[in-house]
C-alpha cells in the first residue's frame, strides 16, 4: 500500500468513527428528548375543558387533583399550559427562581392599564428591580415609625364617631377605615385632608376595572375597562398637580408619596410623575384590600373563638401595665398574641389565592417523595397560597383555627421549612409590605380591644371566591359597647 491509499483508508476510518459517534449522540438526546418526565396532566375535556374545571373553581380543582396526582401537575388552559407547585419543597423553586427562568412580567401584565405606563410590569426586570427598592426603602422601620402614628389618630378618629352601643357591619367599617389609612400613608395629606371623596371614587372606578375577564383581555372595550382608563387618567392630573405643588414649596411630608418623590435611579434619575402615580397606584392595589380583608377576618375569629379574644385581652392588659394607653411601632411589635390571631387568621384566608410566574426555560423540580419532573419552557408555573396554607403534613388539624401554632415551642410553619406559610408569598418576590399590614391591623385590633367589647351577630362568614382579591362574603354584622379595658378588669 502507497502513502495516498494509506491516507485513503485513514480518512474513511475517521469518517466512520465520527458517524458513529454522531449517530449516538443524536440518539440519545432523542432518547433524552423523549424521557422527559413531563408532570401528570388533569383529564378534561379537550380545548375549554381545564377551562371549565379552573372556573368552577381553581381550590376546588387543585384539592381534587393534588390527592390524585401529587404536588406537581399540569392543566391545559385554552392554549396554555398551567404546572402547579403545591408545598414547600417544590415551590421553593417557584419563590427563588432568578427572573431570567421564572417571571412575573408576562402574567401580571394585566395589571398594566391600571398601574399605568412606565412601572412595575410594564418595565424591564432591572427598572422594575429599582421601582422595588422604593417600596423597600419607603418602608423601612424609620418610616414605619411614622406611619404607625397616622394609622392610630386614624384609627381613634374613625371609632370615636360611633355610638355607646350599636350594630354595624365590619367589614364595611373596616375596609373604610383601611381607605382612610392608606389614604394618610400612602397617597399623602392633601388627598387625605382634601380630595378624599374625589381620590376614592376614581380608585373605587380603577378597582372595577379590575375583572376577571381583565386577566385575558386588558384591553377589552367594555364600559368597565372605559372607566377604569377615564380615572387613571384624571388620578394621574390630580398627583401631578399635588407633585408640582410639593416641589415648588419645597414642603416635605411622611408619606409613601413623598419618598417616591424623593426616590432616585441608580443613575441619579429622578422618578417622574407618571411613575410617582404608578407606583402609589400600585401600593394602594397591594395593600388596601389585602390588609382590610385580614382585618375582617381576624376580628371574625376573635369574635367566635373566646379563648383567644381572652389571650388577645389579657396581652392589652399587660401592655398598658407596662405602657400606659399610649401606641407606637415599639409598642404594637410587642403584641405577639395579636399577631398570631392575625397570622392564623391570614394563613386559613389569604387574600392573594394564586401566585403565578412564566417560565422561560426548561427545569427540573424534584418532589418530596423524590420523583423528578422537567418543567417545559413556556409553562405557566403556579402556587396556590390558600392551598398550601392548609396542607396536613405541615399543619396539625389544618382547617382549625389555632393561632398558638406559630407559638414558640411550635412554630409549624418553621418546621417544614420555608415557603411553609405563603399568604405574603417569599423569597425573590415576598411581599414588601407585610410590617406594614400587620402594623396597620395591630393598630386596629388594639384600638377595638381596648375600647369595645363585641358579638357576631350574622353567621359565620364565608370567603367570597368571585373577587380577585379574594374576601369576605357578604356582611359580618357585629353588636358593640363602648367600654374603657383597664388592667384591673
Ligand atoms: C395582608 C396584607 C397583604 C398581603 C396578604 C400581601 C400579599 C402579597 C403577596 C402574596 C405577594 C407576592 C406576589 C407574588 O409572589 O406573585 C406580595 C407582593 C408585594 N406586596 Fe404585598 N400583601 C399585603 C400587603 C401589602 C402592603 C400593605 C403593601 C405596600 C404598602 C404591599 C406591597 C407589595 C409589593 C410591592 C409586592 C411585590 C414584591 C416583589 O415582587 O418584589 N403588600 N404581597
Amino acid at each position: 500500500m502507497d502513502l495516498k491509499e494509506n491516507n485513503k483508508f485513514l480518512g474513511a476510518g475517521v469518517l466512520f468513527v465520527a458517524t458513529i459517534v454522531f449517530v449516538k449522540l443524536f440518539c440519545s438526546a432523542l432518547v433524552r428528548r423523549s424521557r422527559k418526565r413531563l408532570p401528570p396532566t388533569v383529564k378534561a375535556l379537550p380545548v375549554i375543558g381545564g377551562l371549565l374545571r379552573f372556573m368552577k373553581g381553581p381550590i376546588v380543582m387543585i384539592r381534587e387533583e393534588y390527592k390524585k396526582l401529587g404536588s406537581v401537575f399540569t392543566v391545559n388552559v385554552l392554549n396554555r399550559r398551567i404546572t402547579f407547585f403545591i408545598g414547600p419543597d417544590v415551590s421553593a423553586h417557584f419563590f427563588k427562581a432568578p427572573e431570567a427562568e421564572l417571571s412575573q412580567q408576562e402574567v401580571y401584565q394585566f395589571n398594566v392599564p391600571t398601574f399605568g405606563p412606565g412601572v412595575v410590569f410594564d418595565v424591564d426586570y432591572s427598572v422594575r428591580q429599582e421601582q422595588f427598592r422604593f417600596f423597600t426603602e419607603a418602608l423601612r422601620v424609620t418610616k414605619l415609625r411614622s406611619y404607625v402614628d397616622q394609622m392610630v389618630m386614624e384609627a381613634e378618629d374613625y371609632f370615636s364617631k360611633w355610638g355607646e352601643s350599636g350594630t354595624v357591619d365590619l367589614k364595611y367599617e373596616l375596609e373604610h377605615l383601611i381607605i382612610l389609612t392608606a389614604s394618610r400613608c400612602l397617597l399623602g395629606r392633601e388627598v387625605r385632608d382634601k380630595l378624599f371623596d374625589d381620590v376614592s371614587a376614581l380608585f373605587h372606578d380603577l378597582d372595577n376595572g379590575m375583572r376577571p375577564i381583565s386577566v385575558i383581555f386588558p384591553y377589552l372595550p367594555i364600559p368597565a375597562h372605559r372607566r377604569r382608563d377615564r380615572a387613571r387618567a384624571r388620578i394621574a392630573d390630580i398627583f401631578s398637580t399635588i407633585i408640582n405643588s410639593r416641589k415648588r414649596s419645597g414642603r416635605s411630608e411622611d408619606d409613601l408619596l413623598q419618598c417616591f418623590i424623593d426616590s432616585r435611579y441608580k443613575d441619579g434619575r429622578p422618578t417622574t410623575e407618571g411613575e410617582i402615580t404608578g407606583l402609589l397606584i400600585a401600593a394602594l392595589f397591594a395593600g388596601q384590600h389585602t390588609s382590610s380583608i385580614t382585618s375582617t377576618w381576624t376580628g371574625a375569629y376573635l369574635l367566635r373563638h373566646k379563648e383567644y379574644l381572652s389571650a388577645a385581652l389579657e396581652e392589652q392588659k399587660d401592655i398598658l401595665r407596662r405602657h400606659g394607653d399610649k401606641i407606637n411601632h415599639d409598642i404594637l411589635s410587642e403584641m405577639d398574641m395579636l399577631y398570631r390571631c392575625i397570622k392564623e387568621a391570614l394563613r386559613l384566608h389569604p387574600p392573594l389565592i394564586m401566585l403565578l410566574r412564566y417560565s422561560h426555560s426548561d427545569f427540573l423540580v424534584k418532589t418530596k417523595e423524590g420523583k423528578e419532573y422537567d418543567i417545559p419552557k413556556g409553562h405557566i408555573v403556579a402556587t396556590s397560597p390558600a392551598f398550601a396554607n392548609r396542607l396536613p403534613h405541615i399543619y396539625k388539624d389544618p382547617d382549625s383555627y389555632d393561632p398558638d401554632r406559630f407559638a414558640p415551642g411550635r412554630e409549624e410553619d418553621k418546621a417544614a421549612g420555608a415557603f411553609s406559610y405563603i399568604s405574603f408569598g417569599g423569597g425573590r418576590h415576598g411581599c414588601l409590605g407585610e410590617p406594614f399590614a400587620y402594623l396597620q391591623i395591630k393598630a386596629i385590633w388594639s384600638h377595638l380591644l381596648r375600647n369595645f367589647e363585641f358579638e357576631l351577630i350574622s353567621p359565620f362568614p364565608e370567603n367570597d371566591w368571585n373577587a380577585m382579591v379574594v374576601g369576605v362574603k357578604g356582611e359580618v354584622m357585629v353588636r358593640y359597647k363602648r367600654r374603657k379595658l383597664s388592667i384591673d378588669n
